[in-house]
């Protein structure tokens, strides 16, 4: 009687300790949305973890201890320290060695075992129903089949979805869209069949159940694969968030398999927030939400970049640029993938305090897919100490250029890219882009006529009013560095 009394004051407790760690989590995705509170939001958010699993690992270690359990509570430890130990050596190697502009493939990754744990906690919940009530019946509720059901299908999704991004994201796989006759039709299919096997399994109350389950299950791997391989590189950056949110979703109804309300909050957490990026992330790239949720429903799949000759590009040297800026009242800088891999961040900080200093009005413009993944610009500008304060996102500065007497587009590409607006056959066609074209004088920071992320041409690199610097982009900004 105490015992279990004292058992149901803790299991009172831990759900206590989920709420705050749900408020937390949320107090931490606030935190997020803006840089200056980007740390604490990331303080909140572990804090929050922090909670949820000693409470978890309380409430196992306490429901092993009642009377009727077949594991002990050493071998209880053992079995949760163990994958932890693994899980974290594992995660602290990778977050130490990680690349910053290998991050998208890293998460890509990370989703799909988040699709793989929801899979098997589907296939545990249905076999250990059928265990409770004898091997003969499934024993499961239907309200409880459902919920299987679909957090297995979400899971095996992201799985294959995810897998296939993290192989397109390394370039391990061809970025270009897996275009199949009749692929839509072929997506409603399965999700008609797949409608069709739920039914199957929530009215089969036998073992024969793991039938329409497993049928199911390997035609939402088919999905996930298909789904991601029909969208084409550009459009990676979204799919990566919309994974994302699935990944929520799985984790949400891993919550329901479990009854386990954290996961479920967690799991809707990640799920709506994914699903919120990938919108904004749509509209800027003027892509159509359903279109890429869709794999790439709507287009054809096919890339229609076409070679153009659009004349002659003229070079520059880093003393004449030092010299331009420092004779300029307004500067702006859009930095994209190349600032990145250069590592250019800090002698661009530097190189912004010493034209500061001099009275230069200098800004950031920052794409919101500039690099590769969302915020990519801002964490390295952050890192490197640029106010914040002077980082401007695209809409706040585009209507500027016109103004400003010399732009800076370090190791950007695409995204400062004219065809964008001027070829409608373009791959980029209709995404909205910093109109760098517009100012006095435009300085492009490369180390070759390159194209950038989508493979499309630049004719901004042509334009009367651009000038290439060539070279590796820290090299090049120390090089101003230590002529202004
Ligand atoms: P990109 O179009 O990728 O172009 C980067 C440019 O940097 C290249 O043209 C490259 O030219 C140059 N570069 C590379 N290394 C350099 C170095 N060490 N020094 C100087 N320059 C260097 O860049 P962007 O404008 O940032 O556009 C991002 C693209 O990635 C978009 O197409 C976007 O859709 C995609 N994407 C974005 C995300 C997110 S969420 N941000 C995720 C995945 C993909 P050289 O080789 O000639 O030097």
């Amino acid at each position: 009687m105490t015992d279990l009394l004292a058992s149901a004051r803790l299991t009172g407790l831990a759900q206590a300790a989920y709420i705050i760690a749900g408020v937390l989590f949320i107090l931490a995705l606030a935190g997020l949305s803006k840089h200056e509170t980007a740390k604490r939001g990331n303080v909140f958010g572990m804090s929050g973890m922090a909670l949820a699993l000693a409470a978890t690992v309380v409430l196992a270690l306490r429901q092993t201890s009642l009377p009727g359990f077949s594991s002990s509570v050493p071998l209880t430890v053992l079995l949760i320290a163990a994958p932890m130990a693994v899980g974290a050596v594992i995660g602290i190697w990778r977050a130490r060695t990680v690349e910053m502009t290998g991050m998208p493939e890293l998460i890509a990754m990370l989703h799909s075992f988040v699709g793989l744990a929801a899979v098997l906690v589907g296939y545990n919940s249905f076999l250990a129903a059928g265990q409770a009530t004898g091997a003969e019946a499934s024993g499961m509720e239907s309200i409880h089949a459902v919920e299987v059901f679909l957090g297995v299908f979400i899971g095996a999704v992201t799985l294959t979805g995810s897998a296939v991004a993290y192989l397109k994201l390394s370039a391990k796989m061809n970025s270009a869209p897996l275009v199949l006759p009749g692929r839509h039709w072929l997506n409603l299919a399965v999700l008609l069949v797949s409608a069709g096997l739920l039914v199957w399994f929530v009215l089969d109350d036998s073992a024969a159940a793991i039938v329409p389950l497993a049928v199911m299950t390997v035609l939402a791997l088919l999905l996930g694969f298909h789904l991601v391989a029909a969208i084409g590189g550009g459009d990676m950056p979204v799919v990566v968030s919309m994974l994302n949110s699935y990944s929520g979703w799985a984790a949400a109804a891993a919550g329901f398999m479990l009854s386990n309300d954290l996961l479920i909050i967690t799991g809707s957490l990640v799920g709506s927030s994914g699903a919120i990026l990938s919108y904004i992330m749509c509209k800027a790239m003027n892509r159509s939400f359903v279109s890429v949720i869709a794999g790439g429903f709507g287009s054809d799949g096919a890339v229609t970049g076409e070679a153009r000759d659009y004349g002659e590009h003229r070079e520059v040297q880093a003393n004449e640029v030092a010299q331009l800026l420092a004779n300029a009242k307004s500067v702006v800088i859009t930095p994209g993938y190349g600032m990145a891999v250069a590592q250019a961040q800090y002698p661009v900080a530097e190189m912004t305090r010493k034209l500061r200093e001099r009275g230069v009005d200098v800004r950031f413009g920052i794409h919101p897919v500039a690099g590769r993944l969302p915020g990519h610009m801002n964490v390295l500008l952050a890192e490197a100490k640029v106010p914040y304060d002077i980082v401007l996102e695209m809409e706040e500065i585009n209507d500027d250029f016109g103004a400003t007497d010399v732009v800076l587009v370090i190791g950007a590409n695409d995204t400062v890219n004219p065809a964008a607006l001027e070829e409608p056959g373009s791959p980029i066609a209709g995404m909205p882009v910093l109109e760098v074209w517009n100012a006095k004088e435009v300085i492009v920071f490369k180390r070759s006529m390159a194209t950038g992320y989508a493979g499309v041409q630049n004719p901004l690199f042509f334009k009367d009013n651009t000038r290439m610097l060539f070279g590796d982009a820290k090299e090049r900004v120390e090089d101003i560095v230590k002529a202004v």
